[in-house]
Order: C-alpha cells, then sequence, then structure tokens
C-alpha cells in the first residue's frame, strides 16, 4: 500500500483536486433531499390547496444542486481515468526497462507467461482500482458522514433507530467476505489451472496428436473443469446471497424507522400534557421525515459497498506486490568502478581455473582453464549437459564465475564495461532468434546502420540470398505478419546472416548447423570459414565434421576439460573424442 502510495506521489496535485472535487461534489448531492423535504412540508401544509410557486422554488434549487453534482463527478471521473491510465503506461513501461536491465538468470528462473501477466493483467487491475476505488473511497466516507450529519440534525432518536440496524449489516457482510474469500481465490487457482491446460494443449497439440493422447487431455480437462464449475458457482453463489440479504437488512431498517417516524409525527400532531413535553420536542414535521428516510438510504449505501471495495483493494494490492517485485528486482551489477570500454580487440580469450555453479553447491565448471591466441577456432565438444552452453554464458558474462578469472586481451572480464565486452562477440546462439520485422532489419541487427549492400552480402554469404529473393518483397518482406513462417533451418541461417554483418573480433557459434540439411551445412561451413578468418571462434558443435580442422578441439564432460588438442592428435589419443567420432562415422 506504502509503495503503491508513493508511487502515485506523482500525481499528489491532480490527485488532491480529485479528492477536493469528490468532497464538494458530494457535498453537493446532499443538499437534494433537504429540499425534497421541505417540498413536501409546503405539500402537508397547504391542506388541498398546494402552494406550487413554492414546489417550484424548491425544485429548481434541486435541479441547480444535482446538476452541480453530476458535472463534479463528470470531471472527476476524467481525472482519475486520465491519471489512472497514466499511472498504468508508466508502470508497463517501468516493468519493461527492468525486465531489459535484469540478468539472464532471471528469466532462466521466472515463467514468461507469469511475467507476462505482470506486465500486463496485474497492471490493468491496479490501474481499474485506482480508477474507481479511489473514487468510491472517498465518496463513501463523505456520503456516510455527511448523511449521518443531516440524518443526526433532522432527528437524534430516529439517527439511533438507524445505527442499531449498521452492526447487523456490517457483521453480517464481513461474516459473509470472510466465507467468499477462499472460495473466491479457490475460482481464481481453478481458473489458472485450466489455462495452464489450454497453454499445454497449444504447445503439445502435435505431440499430444502423435501419440493419440486427445481422449486423455478431455478426460482430464472434463474433471479440471467440473471442479472449475463447481468452485465458480461456490464463490459466486454466496457472493450473490450478501446482496440481497444486506438489502433485506436495510429494508428492515427502513421498516422500522416508517413504524418510529410515524410515531413521531404523531408527537406533532396531538396535545401531550405538559409533563410529556419531552415527546413533543421529538416531533418531527411529514418532510423531516422524508428526507431522513432519504438520507438513511444514502447513508446504507456505501457501507454496502463496503465488503466489495475492500476485496477489490486488496486484489489491487496483490497485484501491485507482484508488478514492484519485477520493479524492485535488483538489476544486473553495475560495471566496477573505473571499468574501461574494451576497444580494438585483438582477440585473445583466456579462462584461468574458472569454478561455476549456477545453484550453489552444483557445481557446474570444475577447474576449467582454457586459451585461445587471436584469430584462433576453438571446438568445444562433448556429451549434452556437459557445460558447453554454460561456458559461453561466462564469456559473454550473462554469468559471473564463482571463483577464477577470464580475460580478454590481457584484461579481466570484470574490470571492463559489459557494454563493450559484450559488443566485442558476434553471436549465433542454439535458440534462434527473429523478430517482427522486416528480413533486412533482422539481419541488420547486427550491425547498426548496416547498408543493403552489406546486407545482402552477409546473406549470400550465409546462403540465404536466393530464398530470400523469392519471397513477396525480397529483403523487405516482414518476419511473421505477412506470414512468413521461416523454417527452424532459415531461421539459423538467418542469425548466421545478422552474426557476419557484425565486426566483432571474436565468434561464438553455439550448435548453429545442427538445423540445417547437410548440403547447406557444407555452405554455410565455407562461409563460417571466411567469417572466421582473423576472429577467435568458439564453436560448439555435436557433428564433429564440422570442427576438424578447429586449431584446438575441447573434449568437455561433466564440466571438466577431459581431452584438448587439434583433430589428429586426438585421434592419435585414441581417447573419448576417438569413441566420440567413431561412433559418428562407423
Ligand atoms: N539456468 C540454469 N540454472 C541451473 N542449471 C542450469 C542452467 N542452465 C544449465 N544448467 C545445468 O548446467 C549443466 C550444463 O548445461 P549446459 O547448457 O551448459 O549444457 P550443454 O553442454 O550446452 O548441453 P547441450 O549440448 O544439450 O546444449 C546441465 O546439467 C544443466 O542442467
Ligand atoms: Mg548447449
Amino acid at each position: 500500500m506504502k509503495r503503491l502510495l508513493s508511487y502515485m506521489e506523482k500525481y499528489k496535485y491532480r490527485l488532491l483536486f480529485a479528492v477536493l472535487l469528490s468532497i464538494a461534489g458530494n457535498l453537493l448531492a446532499l443538499v437534494g433531499p433537504m429540499l425534497s423535504g421541505k417540498a413536501v412540508d409546503v405539500i402537508a401544509a397547504g391542506k388541498g390547496a398546494v402552494d406550487f410557486a413554492r414546489i417550484w422554488y424548491y425544485a429548481a434549487w434541486m435541479i441547480v444542486f444535482y446538476v452541480l453534482s453530476s458535472v463534479l463527478s463528470y470531471v472527476l471521473s476524467l481525472i482519475m481515468l486520465h491519471t489512472a491510465q497514466n499511472l498504468a503506461g508508466r508502470m508497463r513501461q517501468e516493468v519493461f526497462d527492468r525486465l531489459l536491465s535484469l540478468p539472464v538468470g532471471y528469466f532462466d528462473r521466472n515463467q514468461a507467461g507469469d511475467i507476462i501477466s505482470r506486465v500486463s493483467y496485474d497492471v490493468d487491475v491496479i490501474q481499474a482500482s485506482v480508477t474507481n476505488d479511489f473514487v468510491q473511497v472517498i465518496a463513501g466516507f463523505v456520503t456516510v458522514v455527511g448523511s449521518f450529519g443531516m440524518m443526526f440534525y433532522i432527528s437524534p432518536w430516529l439517527t439511533l433507530v438507524v445505527l442499531l440496524m449498521i452492526p447487523v449489516s456490517v457483521f453480517y457482510t464481513r461474516y459473509m467476505a470472510g466465507k467468499t474469500r477462499p472460495m473466491f481465490r479457490k475460482r481464481s487457482a481453478k481458473a489458472g489451472e485450466l489455462n495452464g491446460m489450454v497453454e499445454e494443449l497449444i504447445t503439445g497439440q502435435k505431440t499430444i496428436q502423435a501419440y493419440a493422447r486427445e481422449g486423455k487431455m478431455t478426460e482430464r480437462f472434463d474433471g479440471k473443469n467440473e471442479e472449475a464449475v463447481q468452485a465458480y458457482y461456490n464463490a459466486e453463489y454466496y457472493g450473490s446471497l450478501i446482496g440481497p440479504t444486506v438489502n433485506f437488512i436495510n429494508n428492515c431498517s427502513l421498516t422500522v424507522v416508517t413504524v418510529a417516524g410515524s410515531i413521531l409525527y404523531l408527537f406533532g400532531r396531538i396535545s401531550l400534557a405538559p409533563e410529556y413535553a419531552f415527546f413533543q420536542k421529538m416531533a418531527l414535521s411529514l418532510g423531516a421525515i422524508s428526507s431522513f428516510v432519504l438520507y438513511s438510504r444514502k447513508f446504507s449505501g456505501p457501507i454496502n459497498e463496503l465488503a466489495n471495495i475492500v476485496s477489490e483493494i486488496q486484489s489491487a494490492l496483490s497485484a501491485s506486490e507482484r508488478v514492484f517485485r519485477v520493479i524492485e528486482e535488483p538489476a544486473e551489477a553495475e560495471d566496477v568502478y573505473g571499468a574501461v570500454e574494451l576497444t580494438d580487440v585483438a582477440g585473445k580469450v583466456e579462462m584461468e581455473h574458472v569454478e561455476f555453479s549456477y545453484v550453489e553447491n552444483k557445481p557446474i565448471l570444475k577447474d576449467w582453464s582454457m586459451k585461445a591466441e587471436p584469430g584462433e577456432l576453438v571446438a568445444i565438444v562433448g556429451p549434452t549437459g556437459a557445460g558447453k552452453t554454460t561456458v559461453i554464458n561466462l564469456l559473454m558474462r550473462f554469468y559471473d564465475p564463482v571463483s577464477g578469472k577470464i580475460l580478454v586481451d590481457g584484461k579481466e572480464n570484470r574490470e571492463v564495461t559489459r557494454k563493450s565486452l559484450r559488443a566485442s562477440y558476434a553471436m549465433v546462439l542454439q535458440e534462434t532468434w527473429v523478430f517482427e520485422g522486416t528480413v533486412h532489419e533482422n539481419i541488420a541487427y547486427g550491425k547498426e546502420n548496416a547498408t543493403r549492400e552489406e546486407v545482402i552480402e552477409a546473406a549470400k554469404a550465409a546462403g540465404i540470398h536466393g530464398f530470400v529473393k523469392r519471397l513477396p518483397m525480397g529483403y523487405d518482406t516482414v518476419i511473421t505478419e505477412d506470414g512468413v513462417n521461416l523454417s527452424k533451418g532459415q531461421k539459423q541461417l538467418l542469425t548466421i546472416a545478422r552474426a557476419m554483418l557484425s565486426d566483432a573480433r571474436m565468434l561464438i557459434l553455439d550448435e548453429a548447423t545442427s538445423n540445417v540439411d547437410t548440403r547447406t551445412e557444407l555452405r554455410i561451413r565455407t562461409a563460417m570459414q571466411k567469417l572466421m578468418e582473423g576472429k577467435t571462434s568458439f564453436v560448439i558443435a555435436h557433428r564433429l565434421s564440422t570442427i576438424q580442422n578447429a586449431d584446438r578441439i575441447l573434449v568437455v564432460n561433466n564440466g571438466k576439460i577431459e581431452e584438448s588438442g587439434t583433430h589428429e592428435e586426438l585421434m592419435k589419443k585414441q581417447g573419448f573424442y576417438y569413441q566420440l567420432y567413431a561412433s559418428q562415422f562407423q
């Protein structure tokens, strides 16, 4: 709550103005019942002949006050709508910006769907609550206090009657709110489970069909759906009981007020003995009673709403907790003080006795040392899960080692700015990534302001120029929007072209050629050789044919370098590499 309020501080003058408007608007609306009562008194005093001039007079004033009050509420809702949208926009921006600056590890730990729902759903919940609840709380407060004051002014005794009924409805709503809250929570949980199943269906559709598991899926969904229906029903059923019951309690109160009011009216019509003058003082006019009834209705309105508002505010608070969790998530650590820009990179890379673990006490890399001279090609091979991608993560400083050093051109990784370090690598990752934009934009991502000629050259080198030319708009074809769905291999070639364009001195290729056919692979290998010329390159490959000409091959197993050397040396040694090679080629 505090955090949310301090977030709203930027709008404090606007909100203050909104509070004043709300108070004024609701106070103006409080005049109506009083005037209406006065009009009733005019009718009652007329005894058959009604003084219409007076009635018109009161009616006109009522209109004036109600119009003024409506105009103020209108302006108020405009202000709140504007403020809340502004706040939501700012929040979304901040969450997004924060996501950009978070370390890679955050995304490894958190589910994509959950992060997405924080940017969209949770921000919406907050926005809706700020728009409605803020106004409602103030309006409710003013109305309750104002109506109470007016009722008390008209008749303290009758007010007492109304007050007697309040605890009944407050306790009832509180009891019911307590009873239904777990039901609403359960409803959300069940809704979440249903969403989860739909997601499962969408992502796994082909697998489900391939294994003919449609029946099983339907069965599972049926079960979950039934539970959801029950949970929805329970929540809605008990939720819908509250309104009518509270209404009933209020109507009881109105009945009591009616009876008590008529008695008080009677006191004014009969003459009582002097010792009962006390009762005479309590007497009310018809108009006073009618005003009182209108005020009592106004008074109970916000109190009935209380349960709703409280639960809405609660859901807004839990939503803001989820949003602020992201905004306050520590960003990737700042570069160390005095970090220098890595410029004119020659491309010498060393790792010295590096130890690393993602999770404490579960070492992934153990005493890892390697060295690459400028322009060398280092290949990393080994079984799946051995730690190959992890090495890349460390080179790029997506993670920092627990101990040991990583040096580029003799400068320690941590002593240079992350930005310049990362800019000195071009890379093609295991997961390809293309974004919604033209083919040109997607390739030019590797180099700002790349010309069309450069892009075409890179595409030619990667072997996709022919394919791109055949697209409806060539290099200006928008990927995804035009329904152009690239195949996995084409996407990979595109990312290779992107890397080709970058003039970084060092290159990282993680399984870059695993998705292309053998003929394309051959083409890429030639292109790669051109690309790697003069660059320090780290290539991870499962297919050993691609890395036979490497200057050094590191054979990794369980986070340790088991063997290293050239292809010939390792073959001669007849060790782990030899076995790997033999299993692929014999
Ligand atoms: N973000 C992470 N958090 C925790 N553990 C991880 C994380 N990423 C990888 N690991 C673990 O680290 C080990 C090495 O993973 P890595 O991705 O480096 O393997 P790899 O050699 O690249 O395998 P592959 O050939 O299948 O790509 C694995 O046991 C994996 O479970
Ligand atoms: Mg990997």
